[in-house]
């Protein structure tokens, strides 16, 4: 099989690493910018601190603050408005998934006309995107460095994936110092999700070698280091470290695909405006638990062990559950819900609903097996 790999062409880690866009900034010979970012993050200052750093570069700035969890075609819209009307050469995204998805999806409409619905899919643009400086400030969802970016549709109450090589980057900065304020209880469901990333890539059929490597990794270094970082956000060691470990497990899934726990989370959180990362954490066990009863799914369980340091003597199913259990004792240990029955306003009525857009999210299609509606029901209902 023939496998495209592509990834961002620059990055910047570790603590002051957003001091290197300075003479970044001077070669990309940008003149306006906006940051793109919400309003905690416009609060907090942190807006401010790379507006400073945009201003020694000497770029001017605007600042659109406006970005929600999840955000809607409303907010890119808005943007796209504010970004058009100051007649901006650059898009600086600052925040999380959504911070940096609202900036893709702006960048995208931006070079090529239209309206953000008619990119949902797969590669739908023809230009490549005004371009994006992201700061990523959560560890993570990895949006800094892939091709993927989700938007909201509220009328239809789900989630648009795009998947397009002319959203991604010109530059990601991953800041230790805009992490680690980030609260636990963030880190812990931001870190689960770039776990989810890492083991959905290594389950993938698009998976090679090189996702394999960059997973395998992932997996390790958030297996040690999520525990640190969530009981102690000032452990610079932690918080380096999973920054380096988002970042690998975005590369990884950005060039191998995801599975069945992104497309039933986009289903979730679409529905119910939950956070993205939380919706995967507490879907992750139950979702692995399935697989185990196909031997598509089974047969991926050494790679996860071996990438765990887990013993890969025995059946297939002892490997499975040794990863399962050993999946689960992070995810007590950092205190994601248990059930979905905690998170608020999930009804199993909805299953049928959520189960159908599952069906057609297309991280379903590199999972390692299709699963019927049916059976996706059965996953949520486990789950709650
Ligand atoms: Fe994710």
């Amino acid at each position: 099989m023939a496998h495209r790999l592509e990834q961002v062409k620059t990055s910047f880690f570790g603590k002051g690493a957003i001091r290197l866009l300075i003479p970044e900034l001077a070669k990309m010979q940008v003149r306006r910018a906006l940051i793109v970012t919400d309003r905690f993050l416009f609060d907090s200052k942190a807006a401010e601190r790379v507006g400073d750093v945009l201003l020694e570069a000497g770029v001017s700035y605007a600042v659109y603050y406006n970005v929600k969890p999840n955000p809607g075609i409303d907010v890119v819209n808005e943007c796209i408005r504010a970004a058009q009307s100051l007649e901006v050469d650059l898009l600086v995204a600052l925040g999380g998934g959504s911070a940096i998805d609202t900036a893709k999806a702006a960048s995208i409409v931006m070079a090529n006309g239209g309206s953000v619905e008619m990119y949902e899919g797969v590669d739908k643009s023809v230009r490549r995107g005004i371009p994006i400086v992201a700061v990523n400030t959560t560890a993570g969802t990895g949006s800094e460095c892939t091709a993927f970016y989700i938007v909201t549709d509220p009328a239809r109450k789900t989630k648009m994936s795009m998947v397009d090589h002319n959203c991604m980057v010109a530059v990601a900065v991953n800041d230790t110092d805009f992490m680690s304020s980030m609260p636990p209880k963030l880190t812990a469901s931001t870190g689960v999700d770039a776990l989810t990333h890492a083991i959905e890539a290594l389950f993938s059929v698009n998976a090679n070698p090189i996702t394999d490597k960059d997973a395998a990794w992932a997996v390790s270094v958030i297996m040690e280091y999520l525990p640190r970082a969530f009981a102690d956000g000032t452990d610079e060691e932690a918080r380096t470290m999973m920054a380096y470990a988002e970042y690998v497990a975005g590369n990884a899934f950005s060039n191998a695909g995801l599975g069945m726990v992104h497309a039933m989370a986009h289903a979730l959180g679409g529905h119910y405006s939950l956070p993205h990362g939380v919706c995967n954490a507490v879907l992750l066990p139950y979702v692995l638990a399935f697989d185990m009863s196909f031997q598509e799914g089974l047969e991926r369980f050494p790679k996860a062990a071996l990438a765990m340091g887990l013993p890969i003597g025995g059946s297939y199913v002892q490997i499975a559950r040794s990863v399962l259990s050993n999946i689960r004792n992070l995810l007590r240990t950092v205190e994601i819900p248990s059930k979905l029955s905690e998170l608020k306003g999930v009804d199993p009525k909805d299953f049928e609903q959520l189960s159908a857009l599952a069906m057609q999210d297309g991280c379903m299609t590199t999972n390692p097996f299709q699963p019927t509606m049916e059976q996706v029901m059965a996953v949520y209902s486990s789950a709650m």
